[in-house]
């Protein structure tokens, strides 16, 4: 088991984004519905998001719900929001303890209703906290994100606000869902899939990728640390050479 202690308190990564899979799976070995395993992947909900704001994480981004898993059964699809709804209602306290700001990103017009609303309610009362920002992908897609970004930007030039030229980097990042968070500087996957599914395709283009057998609902926080503890062991050259990194 990784204690927090051992973890470098100079090299914390500023972003961490996790793809929290295997909850269905999960369910299966024990031979239960997977409901049951969403419900028990709202613990580790928790674990990481205590421990990300113990250790100083600035920003934590949890992909919950794909633009792709709107095609999952209707059945699951309805447990899921429910379950999003009864989180957000218990989960405002843990938010307010550890001073955790919600946000949210995806095409939120696409939640029902009633998810909506909650998941506004508790983004307003937590907009004042500055320990940490908690970012839930909700109806979100890379793809569709970039596509709505090109749209937007090509708008712009056409109505002259633009000039082409002038797109760079910066001009992408104000109008992708993510513009007011940095580049994510650790992907963390469970379950054992190692693919990305859609995910923050550019805002992880120069992330460190950690890929655990571990199933999301048995994930906790030294899981976490020993994630981090993984990172602080490399060397991130952002295409330099070591050489010039020392
Ligand atoms: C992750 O667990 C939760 C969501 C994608 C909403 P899964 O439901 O994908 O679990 P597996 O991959 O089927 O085990
Ligand atoms: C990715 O998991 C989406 C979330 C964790 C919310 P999936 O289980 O939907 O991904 P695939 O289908 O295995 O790639
Ligand atoms: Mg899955």
């Amino acid at each position: 088991m990784i204690d927090k202690k051992q973890l470098d308190s100079n090299n914390i990564p500023r972003h961490i984004a996790i793809i929290m899979d295997g909850n269905g799976r999960w369910a299966k070995k024990k031979g239960l519905f997977r409901a049951a395993g969403h419900e028990k992947g709202t613990k580790a909900v928790r674990e990481v998001v205590e421990g990300s704001a113990e250790i100083g994480i600035k920003h934590l981004t949890l992909y919950a719900f794909s633009t792709e898993n709107w095609n999952r059964p209707k059945l699951e699809v309805d447990t899921l929001m429910k379950l999003l709804v009864s989180s957000l209602k218990k989960e405002i306290k843990t938010l307010q303890e550890n001073n955790i700001q919600l946000n949210a990103i995806g095409n939120l017009q696409n939640l029902p209703k009633k998810a909506r609303v909650e998941l506004m309610e508790v983004i307003e009362k937590t907009k004042s906290n500055d320990h940490m920002v908690l970012t839930l992908a909700l109806s979100y897609g890379s793809r569709e994100e970039l596509i709505k970004t090109i749209e937007e930007i090509s708008i712009k030039v056409k109505n002259g606000v633009i000039s082409p030229h002038l797109i760079n980097e910066a001009v992408i990042n104000e109008h992708l869902y993510t513009k007011n968070l940095p580049d994510v500087d650790l992907l963390i996957r469970t379950s054992g899939e190692q693919r990305i599914s859609n995910f923050l395709l550019w805002q992880i283009a120069y992330a460190e990728l950690y890929f655990t057998e571990i199933l999301w609902p048995d994930f906790r926080r030294t899981d976490l640390f020993e994630a981090i503890l993984n990172y602080q062991k490399r060397e991130r050259r952002f295409g330099k050479t070591s050489e010039q990194l020392s």
